[in-house]
């Protein structure tokens, strides 16, 4: 039963630590061909959503031909680059996004983002579009388009792309919200071909590790930790042999699962704070309840009255209530989160695989604890295990 229970864990703690290592992507742009055939100056591995823009720029004409390529969310989906003159994200992008139209072609418009708010309307933009066209084959979207900048425009310009699932009525729907999703932006310099995240680099992956943070520690507090105390406190203390280790042990399970859970609170708050344009409301204010009940059932350790006082009845049946709704919020908001955050498959697969092994074990143990109640009962007619005494009147340790 324990190693049953271990590999899952296990697998589940390796795929943890493998989040907070960045992936890296292979420089693939310079040995790409197109089917344009056109040469392209420079050519760059765009750092997310598995992109690479090939561009060329003529200064005395002002142009800038682009081929951007890119694989869409999904194979009806979009894919979208853009140049923002006034700011670095997505509020302001002059857009060029390729999509199929509602005749079946693929398609370039230009977009003014000026809102978060879907949907987008198509207009005109900053620069003006001599030709653009699109291709779809191999999954992938190939966007060529060849702008007039404004004159005087500056030569370092700040770009961002982006791709998206699906297309309805001829207008592109809202993107994801992933990491990966929200890095798409970075810097450009026309003339010398460099291309990097930009000043915003930095802030950005940061941003990116303090996610996958505050995800590992909720996981591992709420997700995990608090589960297996409410285990142990439930199924352990059924064994004479196990007292009072049950107590401690459940006492520490629970106060460590309090302490790094309130860690990942508040990064979460921070990362709240700090997310313009869109809120995760549901996730958020899970999270703010489980912070306030999990507090009132810390207080419950120390308010506890003495096994035999009048009160010690309505004290179980509070601490267990609490316990059951932390539990179901906690599991509730691990997945809400684990959406948002958007890893691979398999993050989300290891976890469930472990609260299948968690609920075995629980149901197990449970089976266990009728047959030795049962017996117990019958060899000696004492009462019966009822998940709200405390057994055999045993003294609690710290209870006085
Ligand atoms: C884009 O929209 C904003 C807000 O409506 C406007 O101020 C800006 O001039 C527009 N840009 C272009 C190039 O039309
Ligand atoms: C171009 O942009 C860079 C960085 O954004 C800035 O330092 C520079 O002054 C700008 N140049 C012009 C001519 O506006």
């Amino acid at each position: 039963m324990a190693s049953s229970f271990a590999k899952p864990l296990l697998i589940l703690s390796a795929l943890l630590l493998s989040l907070l290592i960045s992936p890296s992507q292979s420089a693939t742009c310079s040995s790409q061909t197109l089917s344009n055939n056109k040469l392209y100056a420079h050519c760059n591995d765009l750092p997310s959503l598995d992109s690479y823009l090939h561009y060329s720029y003529d200064p005395v004409q002002s142009t800038l031909s682009v081929a951007f390529i890119a694989p869409p969310a999904k194979p009806n989906g979009w894919i979208a680059w853009a140049i923002n003159p006034t700011g670095s994200g997505m509020l302001g992008a002059q857009s060029l996004i390729a999509f199929r139209n509602s005749a079946g072609q693929m398609t370039v418009k230009t977009y003014n983002i000026t809102s978060y708010a879907p949907p987008i309307k198509e207009s005109k933009v900053w620069f003006s579009v001599k030709d653009a066209t699109a291709e779809y084959s191999g999954n992938v979207i190939r966007l060529f388009a060849t702008l007039v900048l404004p004159e005087k425009a500056n030569t370092s310009l700040n770009h961002v792309w982006q791709v998206g699932a699906s297309v309805t009525n001829g207008v592109p729907d809202k993107h994801d919200f992933s990491p990966a999703n929200l890095n798409a932006k970075g810097s450009l310099d026309l003339l010398s071909g460099q291309s990097s995240s930009g000043g915003s680099s930095s802030s950005s992956d940061s941003r990116v590790k303090r996610k996958n943070i505050h995800g590992i520690l909720n996981v591992v507090s709420w997700g995990l930790l608090f589960p297996i105390g409410i285990i142990i406190a439930r199924y352990l203390r059924t064994f004479p042999s196990a007292d009072p280790l049950w107590f401690y042990l459940h006492a520490s399970c629970q106060l460590s699962a309090y302490v790094i859970g309130v860690a990942g609170w508040g990064t979460g708050l921070k990362l709240g704070s700090e997310s313009k344009g869109f809120q995760y409301t549901g996730h958020r204010n899970i999270g703010i309840a489980l912070f306030a009940l999990a507090t009132v059932q810390i207080f419950a350790l120390f308010l506890r009255p003495q096994k035999d006082h009048k009160y010690r009845f309505y004290w179980n049946i509070y601490h267990h209530g609490l316990g059951y709704a932390i539990l179901v919020l906690s599991i509730v908001n691990v997945f809400k989160g684990i959406d948002i955050l958007n890893p691979a498959k398999k993050w989300k697969h290891a976890y469930i695989t472990v609260l299948i092994a968690l609920a075995v074990i629980a149901v197990l143990l449970e089976a266990i604890t009728w047959v030795v109640v049962m017996r117990r009962k019958s060899n000696k007619s004492t009462k019966p295990y009822d998940g709200f005494s405390d057994g055999q009147g045993r003294q609690l340790p710290l209870s006085s």
